[in-house]
């Protein structure tokens, strides 16, 4: 028996300016994709912007329903009209962010589990990383090199 340290790296930026521009101009698109969020349950705007190789800016936001589990994550929303539009474009990254009506959504918002098993089919597919960023609506812009650095022990279609 051994332990072993799983550790994941990211990048932390305080503010949009610290970003590059392309970037920066990724999460503005992302904010673009949030205002026009359908939340009217949770009142949780997520919105997305997915970068593609050629240069096509793709974005998703949360649908929701009255029938609870039968909404959609904003980041699922985005990839999958990405590959459902542009199939053979490779993803170079996806820009999230996220604002409540309740509060100030002040710390970053990660994709969850399933979005992440999502993009990770993606990633693994196009062979090359594809950059996470995620913000709140105020406050510090988290970045990863990669999907998978956000997902160990992932489950990917060799098991099958
Ligand atoms: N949501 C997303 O759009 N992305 C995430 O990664 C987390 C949660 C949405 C789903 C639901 O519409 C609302 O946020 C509250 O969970």
């Amino acid at each position: 028996m051994k332990k072993i340290d799983v550790t994941t790296k990211a990048t932390v930026f305080d503010n949009v300016s610290q970003l590059s521009t392309e970037d920066a101009f990724l999460i503005q698109k992302a904010i673009e994709a949030r205002q026009k969020a359908y939340a009217p349950y949770s009142k949780f705007n997520v919105g997305a912007a997915v970068l593609l190789d050629n240069g096509q800016v793709v974005l998703g936001n949360n649908q929701e329903s009255a029938a609870y589990p039968s909404g959609m994550c904003a980041e699922r929303v985005a990839i999958w009209k990405a590959g459902s539009e542009y199939p053979n474009m490779k993803v170079l990254k996806i820009a999230i962010t996220a604002a409540s009506e309740n509060s100030t959504v002040d710390k970053p918002v990660g994709p969850c589990g399933a979005c992440r098993q999502t993009l990770s089919e993606y990633e693994i597919n196009q062979k090359q990383p594809i950059e996470i960023l995620f913000t709140g609506e105020v406050g510090q812009i988290v970045k990863t090199e990669s999907l998978l650095s956000l997902l160990p022990f992932s489950f990917d279609s060799s098991y099958l």
